[in-house]
C-alpha cells in the first residue's frame, strides 16, 4: 500500500506528479475553454462576485496565500486569506457577490466548516475545494472543485497541497475567462503550462538526492530558516511547517522583503537559511532584490540553501547548496519550489529516527473547534 516506499509520505511526495495531473482532468474542453461541471453557482452570479475571502486551516491556507497572488493576478478580484478559526470571530464583511472560498483536504476540520456556515449564513457564497468526496465541508457548501490528489495517509500534507494549488489556478482561470477581460486571453495559454507541470515535478524528483544527504547532515539543527517572496513566501512558510510538523524543529518562514526590518537579527554564524529564489523572469525585480537578500545574509555567516531555477547563475556565488527547480511561468513555481522542502523535512524527520507519517501531537483532521 505504500508502492514500495518506507512511508506514505515517502509515496505521496512521489504521487504529486499524478495529484496535479489528476486535477487538472477533464477541466477543459476540446477547444482548451475550461469547463467545471461542479459549480452550482450560476454563470451571473459568478461574474458579478467582487471579492473573494479563502478560509482554510496550514497546509490548505498556504495554499490559499498562493491562489490570492495567482486569481488578484488574472481576475482583479481582490482576494483575501482567512485562517478559518480567526474568520467566524472577526466580524467579517460579506455581500452576496462575496465569494468564499474554503480549502480542505479532509472536508471534516472543524474549524472550516464552521467558517463555511459562518459564511453561508451571513449571506456568502461558498465554494469547497476539497480532497475527499462525500464530506461535510462540501455537503455544506454551494458548489464544489475536488482536488484528484487521492487518498493522503501522512498526517502533514503533501501531494494534498500541490492538488489544492493547482484547483485554485484553475478556479481563477475559470473567472477570468468567465469575466473576460485582458487575461481572459491567457486563460489557455496558462493551462498549457500547467499541462506540463507534472513532468517537471517528476523530473525534479529524480534529482532529490542531494536535498535528501543534506537533510542527513542536520538532524542536529536547533533552528532552519525560510525566506521567499511573492508566491515564494507561502512556499516559506510551508517549509517551515513541515519541518516543525515532521522534524519538531523550531522553523520560521518569512517574507525576504521584512529581513531587513528585524528577522536579520536572527542571522548568525551556521544559521542555516533555505531561500525560495523567484524566477529571473519574475516582475518587478523580484529575483535580484531576492539574490540581495542572499548576499546579506551571506554576509553575516548564514548557511545559504537556495532553490533557484535551472540557469540562474546569479545565485550561484552567494549559494552554500544551489538546489535546481525546473522553469515555468512564474506564478505556476510554487508546484516546484515546495517539493525540496518537503522531501528535506522527510528525510531530516527520518534521519532524527522519528515517525514521518504520524508525528506527535498531530491528527489528519482535526474534528474539534
Ligand atoms: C491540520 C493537519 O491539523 O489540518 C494539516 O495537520 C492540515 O496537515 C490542516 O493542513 C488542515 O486540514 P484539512 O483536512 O482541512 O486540509
Amino acid at each position: 500500500e505504500k508502492g514500495g516506499y518506507a512511508t506514505f509520505m515517502e509515496k505521496e511526495i512521489h504521487d504529486q506528479p499524478h495529484a496535479v495531473a489528476d486535477t487538472l482532468l477533464g477541466r477543459t474542453d476540446e477547444s482548451g475553454r475550461l469547463v467545471l461541471d461542479e459549480m452550482n453557482i450560476s454563470e451571473e452570479q459568478l461574474k458579478a462576485v467582487d471579492r473573494i475571502i479563502v478560509v482554510a486551516c496550514g497546509t490548505a491556507a498556504y495554499a490559499g496565500m498562493v491562489a490570492k497572488y495567482a486569481i488578484e493576478h488574472w481576475t482583479r478580484i481582490p482576494v483575501e486569506v482567512a485562517l478559518a478559526h480567526e474568520f467566524r470571530y472577526c466580524d467579517p464583511i460579506v455581500s452576496e457577490r462575496t465569494l468564499v472560498v474554503s480549502i480542505s483536504q479532509s472536508g471534516e476540520t472543524m474549524d472550516t466548516l464552521m467558517a463555511v456556515k459562518h459564511a453561508r449564513d451571513i449571506g456568502a457564497m461558498t465554494i469547497s475545494i476539497c480532497n475527499t468526496h462525500g464530506s461535510t465541508i462540501p455537503r455544506e457548501s454551494d458548489a464544489v472543485l475536488y482536488t484528484h490528489a487521492g487518498p493522503e495517509i501522512a498526517v502533514a500534507s503533501t501531494k494534498a497541497f500541490l492538488a489544492q494549488i493547482t484547483c485554485c489556478y484553475v478556479l481563477g482561470l475559470y473567472l477570468a475567462q468567465l469575466r473576460g477581460g485582458s487575461y481572459a486571453d491567457d486563460a489557455q495559454s496558462v493551462m498549457k503550462e500547467l499541462g506540463q507541470v507534472p513532468e517537471k515535478i517528476e523530473t525534479l524528483l529524480g534529482q532529490m538526492d542531494r536535498v535528501k544527504e543534506i537533510a542527513g547532515f542536520m538532524a542536529d539543527s536547533r533552528s532552519v530558516l525560510f525566506l521567499g517572496r511573492h508566491v515564494g513566501y507561502p512556499v516559506a512558510l510551508e517549509g517551515a511547517l513541515k519541518l516543525k510538523e515532521l522534524a519538531y524543529i523550531h522553523a520560521e518562514g518569512f517574507a525576504a522583503g521584512e529581513l531587513k526590518h528585524g528577522p536579520i537579527a536572527l542571522i548568525e554564524p551556521g544559521q542555516p537559511v533555505f531561500v525560495v529564489v523567484p524566477s529571473p523572469t519574475s516582475e518587478h525585480g523580484l529575483h535580484g532584490k531576492v539574490v540581495s537578500n542572499i548576499q546579506e545574509i551571506r554576509a553575516r555567516g548564514a548557511r545559504t540553501l537556495v532553490i533557484a531555477e535551472e540557469g540562474d547563475e546569479a545565485v550561484e556565488p552567494f549559494a552554500d547548496e544551489v538546489i535546481r527547480v525546473p522553469a515555468t511561468a512564474p506564478l505556476l513555481a510554487p508546484l516546484l519550489t515546495v517539493v525540496p522542502l518537503q522531501v528535506f523535512a522527510l528525510w531530516l524527520s527520518t534521519a532524527k529516527g522519528l515517525d514521518v507519517d504520524q508525528p506527535r501531537n498531530l491528527a489528519k483532521s482535526v474534528t474539534v473547534e
